[in-house]
């Protein structure tokens, strides 16, 4: 009988910290479910002390999730256990995640503590967490670069202080794979109440190690890993589940224990997570990449044709390619509609909210005969940047773009319900229709990425364009799709224009450190 892997997804907390991630609480909502769906086994879900907002989003998937344990972040404090605890009160399964820097760079530089002040105040945050829920966890950050000794002493207060769960991380990536090992088994082997807790990993990837480090780790005798989709996270990202997961699964001659993912959830977790953050995923990405499965050398070709397993040591089909592609056409009922976004994970609350999009989906079948599902996915997330209650939306959009000519256009935004015209020229017609929002609105951002993808193949795709805008050290996305990439393109830019409006100040939680 193999041991039990937990899968712990941070996508929604750590992934989020990358720059230019940052998700609203629908987007984050949405790849909940999907995360559950996938049979994940704990969703951190964010940091409720960063703002309200945060609060409100770990709070409403607390509320949503029933197969998943929800998790929330709290540095070592009062305040910010008290802020988890209250978010994960109503889940059916939550946990708090209380973590505080042990490595000595930390305590001195950042924290300005000494390492027995920084262990009473582990103690006591895990204790006070435990009045809240008995599923507590903690981390002793920077861990990769702490101490051996003071590591073993931090961790078995806690444990003793009530944490089931202590989490190790390479929160720098400066680990190598032996070495993370070799920490792991030292820490299990030296602690006395070591089988007290779950031994958990959670690495960074600065040194491209974070999947080696974590699977290592898992050798050694770690039965939590942490990981992210497509290896989103901060700087160089965190250890990505698809490979995590896909490599435990595939070397069952080598590990003695396994996941409970649905691994045929993984390629529509990908797409969802690179569409709300705008991070494309890299052809060559293990995986989940678009060339993870395409043999072009003939003389693969030709074994995958003879024997597929000459080449293919995992099959596309089990980790969600391919699978599902329902065509959908302009005939499609409401029925069909309904059902096959329920099976995509996308549930409408109400009646109204399905007529609408369903009406959209008319509108598309009319310019595109076959719908994907990606089509499916993207018209519903572009229906949430369009909302009606938006302090922006896009009313029209006219451009004009011909050989030896410069490109204008004409837009007309409703700012708060009234209607403004605007007018500009550019060097294409997605620069000129930009400069004409600008003129409307005048939110002087800087325009740090524009990129468009095509959703499925052809020239009737849609095309979805991410857009991202820096204004005063905030950082948004916007999306938008069509079939016309100059008005999808006009819908993302407002849609990062109404994020930028509606930010709220967060706290970061690791450059914070203590309040
Ligand atoms: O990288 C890190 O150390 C973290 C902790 C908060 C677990 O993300
Ligand atoms: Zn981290």
């Amino acid at each position: 009988m193999k041991e039990h892997l937990i899968i712990f997804d941070t996508t929604l907390r750590d992934g989020e910290q990358s720059p230019g991630a940052s998700m609203n609480a629908e987007e984050k909502m949405r790849i909940a479910k999907v995360l559950e769906k996938m049979r994940v086994d704990v969703i951190e879900a964010g940091f409720p002390a960063a703002s309200p907002g945060d609060f409100e989003a770990v709070k409403a998937i607390a509320t949503a999730i029933q197969d998943s344990t929800v998790c929330a972040l709290a540095r070592a404090n009062a305040h910010d256990v008290d802020r988890a605890g209250e978010a994960v009160r109503e889940a059916r399964s939550g946990r708090i995640h209380t973590f505080i820097a042990t490595s000595p760079i930390h305590m001195r530089e950042k924290l300005r503590m000494e390492p027995d002040e920084v262990l009473e105040q582990a103690v006591r945050s895990v204790r006070h967490a435990r009045e809240y829920c008995d599923d507590v966890e903690f981390s002793p950050e920077d861990a990769g670069r702490s101490d051996m000794d003071f590591l073993c002493r931090i961790v078995e207060a806690v444990i003793d202080a009530g944490a089931s769960t202590v989490n190790l991380p390479d929160t720098v990536g400066y680990t190598l794979p032996s070495q993370f090992a070799g920490m792991i088994e030292g820490l299990m082997h030296r602690i006395p109440n070591a089988d007290k807790a779950v031994f958990s990993v959670h690495c960074h990837n600065d040194l491209g190690l974070a999947v080696a480090n974590s699977l290592a780790a898992v050798l050694a005798g770690a039965r939590q890993v942490e990981c992210t989709i497509n290896g989103l996270g901060e700087r160089a990202g965190n250890a990505s589940l698809e490979e995590i997961v896909m490599a435990v699964r595939t070397r069952q001659d080598v590990f003695d224990c396994d996941s409970r993912i649905d691994a045929t959830q993984i390629v529509p977790a990908s797409r969802l997570v690179s569409t709300v953050t705008g991070f494309p995923v890299q052809p060559n990405k293990a995986i989940v990449g678009a060339n993870a499965f395409a043999h072009e050398a003939g003389i693969h070709q030709d074994g995958v044709i003879k024997h597929r397993e000459t080449y293919e040591i995992m099959r596309a089909e089990d980790v969600g390619w391919h699978a599902n592609r329902m065509v959908l056409g302009k005939h499609s009922g409401r029925n069909a509609f309904g059902t096959r976004l329920r099976e995509l994970g996308i549930e409408f609350k109400t009646e109204e909210e399905l007529n609408s999009a369903f009406s959209r989906f008319k509108d598309l079948a009319d310019k595109k005969h076959e719908i994907f599902d990606e089509d499916l996915q993207a018209l519903v997330a572009d229906a949430d940047t369009q909302h009606a209650n938006e302090k922006l939306r896009l009313v029209s959009l006219k451009v004009c773009s011909q050989t030896g000519e410069v490109p204008h256009a004409e837009v007309t935004v409703s700012m708060d319900g009234v209607e403004r015209h605007g007018a500009s020229e550019g060097s294409g017609p997605v620069d000129a229709a930009f400069r004409a929002i600008e003129a409307i609105v005048g939110s002087n951002g800087e325009l740090q990425l524009y990129s468009v993808n095509n959703i499925t193949s052809g020239t009737d795709a849609q095309g979805e364009v991410t857009v991202r805008i820096a204004q005063d050290g905030s950082i948004v996305n916007g999306h938008g799709a069509d079939t016309d990439i100059v008005i999808a393109s006009a819908k993302a830019y407002i849609n990062a224009l109404n994020k930028l409006v509606s930010r709220t100040t967060r706290e970061h939680p690791q450059l914070a450190g203590l309040i």
